[in-house]
């Protein structure tokens, strides 16, 4: 049995291993100041360091609730609440733009004047702000940032990331038991099926029900644009944590192998790849990046794609294109790969099982549909912490859009379900990616 001291001593062991990486690479040291980095430094993403700061992470977190103990364990859960609705107050009352970013912040006088709320209501919320890591007082009734909450003004996509968690994600949340309970804690194929291309599927979501719709998640975005651009930050910024870097995507399918038996390796590939429900572009931009060869049409919503039209760089203009399209209706592109990140996932089986049977009559010979998807597994398979994450997603896809991940198996179903001639080909997941890569194609 792991004593606290054994755990302890793993912990300082991999701190050690942490601090010479930080001082044999001249990085700063961590640190929660005004001016430190949004991440741990790890500028050539060394998989050691990566998998020390992991232990330790999850090392710590078990090493506090031993210390907490089962009762207090729970306390924390129930507490939880409490830092949601702080940090959905103060958004919606845009405080944290108007704390300056300087280490020395704001009286909260001042805020008091630019806010009209009594300096009394805003120590209440942001001195339990504060003990959760974000704002501090650096001197007496003054409010300041730290490093976590300026990213909230200064990291646009996470910002909008977590904007989408409190204002949207945050009310569904409070309606999931409704949900589950309505089904009798059973999800029934019926709720999980939609009719019409997922709507009637997604109208039962504890999302639809939160806001009052007949319909789901992304025909609520088409009907408000500006929630909808915030969420395509929110995407962009999911690409900008580890377990999901694009760089994984890059570098973990054979794309410089990409189009019509052009030559091997990187940056080769002269194919086209359809970025199916590829959101503004930043995969494909990225993708485009570093195999200068292939060509890429990003499909989504009008709305979305006009928006990831405006912000293309220039120089990639005329390889990367967009299309409005609804994957509910057959693709009308024929191209080398289509390519669907975060997609599938959103959908129950039946509706995932026609998007990819939409793409079929479009395909060619060698032409592939390539996933990228959290592919779930059983527990204690992975660590703790990409555990975790799994396990707030799966719950996450629930309550917003009314389907669930899926596991290999499930996976294997969908594809056959979407067309009998197409087989999983292989399921890639890089080392430190919680994505897998999943390549299909004809048998
Ligand atoms: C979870 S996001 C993933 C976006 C992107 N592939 C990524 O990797 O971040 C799902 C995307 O599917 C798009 N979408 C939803 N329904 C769609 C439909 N019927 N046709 C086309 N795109 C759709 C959404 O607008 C959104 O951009």
């Amino acid at each position: 049995m792991t004593t606290l001291s054994d755990l302890a001593a793993r912990i300082t062991l991999h701190a050690k291993l942490l601090d010479e990486h930080l001082q044999s690479n001249n990085l700063p040291t961590p640190s929660f100041s005004i001016d430190a980095p949004p991440d741990f430094p790890n500028p050539d993403k060394d998989p050691r360091v990566e998998a020390a700061r992991v232990a330790l992470i999850e090392d710590t977190q078990t090493l506090r609730n031993l210390a907490l103990g089962p009762g207090q364990v729970v306390r924390q859960v129930g507490w939880s609440i409490i830092d949601l609705s702080t940090q959905h107050t103060l958004l919606t009352l845009h405080i944290p733009s108007l704390i300056p970013l300087t280490p020395t912040g704001i009286p909260y006088t001042t805020l008091s004047t630019l806010t009209h709320l009594p300096p009394q209501t805003l120590k209440l919320l942001l001195r339990q702000s504060a003990t959760a890591g974000l704002f501090h007082e650096p001197s007496p009734n003054h409010i300041a940032h730290t490093a976590s909450s300026a990213v909230l003004v200064r990291d646009g996509p996470l910002g909008d990331w977590f904007a989408h968690h409190l204002e949207e994600v945050f009310p569904a949340a409070l309606k999931l038991a409704m949900v589950v309970g309505g089904s009798k804690g059973v999800v029934t194929e019926s709720k999980m099926e939609g009719e019409g291309g997922g709507k009637k599927g997604m109208g039962n979501s504890a999302f639809s029900l939160a806001f009052g719709i007949e319909d789901g998640f992304w025909d609520f975005l088409e009907r408000n644009p500006d929630r909808q651009r915030r969420f395509l930050g929110a995407m962009e910024a999911v690409g900008g944590d580890g377990g999901h870097s694009l760089r994984f995507v890059v570098e973990g399918f054979q794309w410089g192998s990409v189009g019509e038996g052009e030559g091997e390796g990187k940056g080769e590939g002269k194919g086209v790849v359809v970025d199916v429900g590829g959101s503004a572009g930043f995969l494909s931009a990225t993708l485009a990046q570093t195999y200068p060869k292939l060509h890429f049409i990003v499909q989504d919503y009008a709305h979305t794609v006009e928006s990831g039209r405006s912000q293309l760089p220039p120089s990639l203009q005329d390889r990367v294109s967009f299309m409005a399209h609804d994957f509910f209706t057959p693709q009308p592109v024929s191209a080398d790969v289509y390519l669907l990140r975060h997609v599938c996932h959103n959908w129950s089986d039946g509706d995932a099982a026609r998007i990819l049977g939409n793409i079929v009559p479009a395909m060619k010979e060698g032409s592939r549909i390539v996933l990228v998807e959290v592919v779930v597994v059983e527990p204690g398979v992975v660590g703790g912490v990409q555990e975790r994450y799994m396990r707030n997603v799966d719950v996450n896809m629930f309550q917003m859009l009314n389907t669930q991940e899926r596991g290999v198996e499930d996976w294997e179903r969908v594809v056959k379900q979407a067309d009998a001639r197409l087989e999983v080909k292989g399921i890639n997941q890089p080392e430190g990616s919680w994505d897998s890569i999943i390549e299909i194609g004809f048998e």
